[in-house]
């Protein structure tokens, strides 16, 4: 068998939990599962930036956990549970950290939002953020090339029941 043959034969039987919805597929073992929940799923608010872990646009929750989608294999979480930015609307209602954002015009073009989203939501649900060194701590694992970095810790402030003391 040649290599590229046995590349293209390399499939796995993969079971998810997205989004609250079972996901059964037959995978190639070298598909992330940021293409996975892309391509596949047409889950297309994971966005990919850097694709090596730097920036965090593609963070996705597995598991209560926030990853970056891009570095993960999507075989290799057989049987988890994700969760991605399409999952925080629901009945069409905002999140509160949604809300937030939208309120404080925590954005620029949005190419990262979504990324901070999922980063901010993980974080939320274990800390608390009450002034700007958490907030700017929260922040810190995900890059807005816009730089739009002050909006962003407002709209964390005001989800957490903390108040900003810089511009
Ligand atoms: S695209 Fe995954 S960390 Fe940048
Ligand atoms: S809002 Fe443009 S990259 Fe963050």
């Amino acid at each position: 068998m040649t290599e590229q043959e046995q590349i293209t034969t390399d499939l796995h039987p993969l079971h998810l939990t997205v989004n609250g919805k079972d996901v059964d597929s037959v995978l190639d073992s070298r598909i992330s599962l940021a293409d996975f929940l892309r391509h596949e799923l047409r889950l297309t608010g994971t966005h990919l930036g850097c694709e090596q872990g730097s920036c965090g646009a593609c963070t996705v929750i597995v598991d209560g956990v926030a990853v970056r989608s891009c570095l993960m294999f999507a075989v290799q979480l057989n049987g988890s549970t994700v969760e991605t930015v399409e999952s925080l609307c629901v009945d069409g209602q905002l999140s509160r950290l949604q809300q937030a954002f939208h309120e404080e015009h925590a954005l620029q073009c949005g190419f990262c939002t979504s990324g901070f989203l999922m980063s901010l939501t993980a974080h939320l649900r274990e800390h608390q953020v009450t002034n700007d060194q958490e907030a700017r701590e929260a922040l810190s694992g995900n890059i807005c090339r816009c730089t739009g970095y002050a909006g962003m810790v407002k709209a964390l402030l005001a989800v957490g029941d903390g108040e900003s003391t810089t511009q």
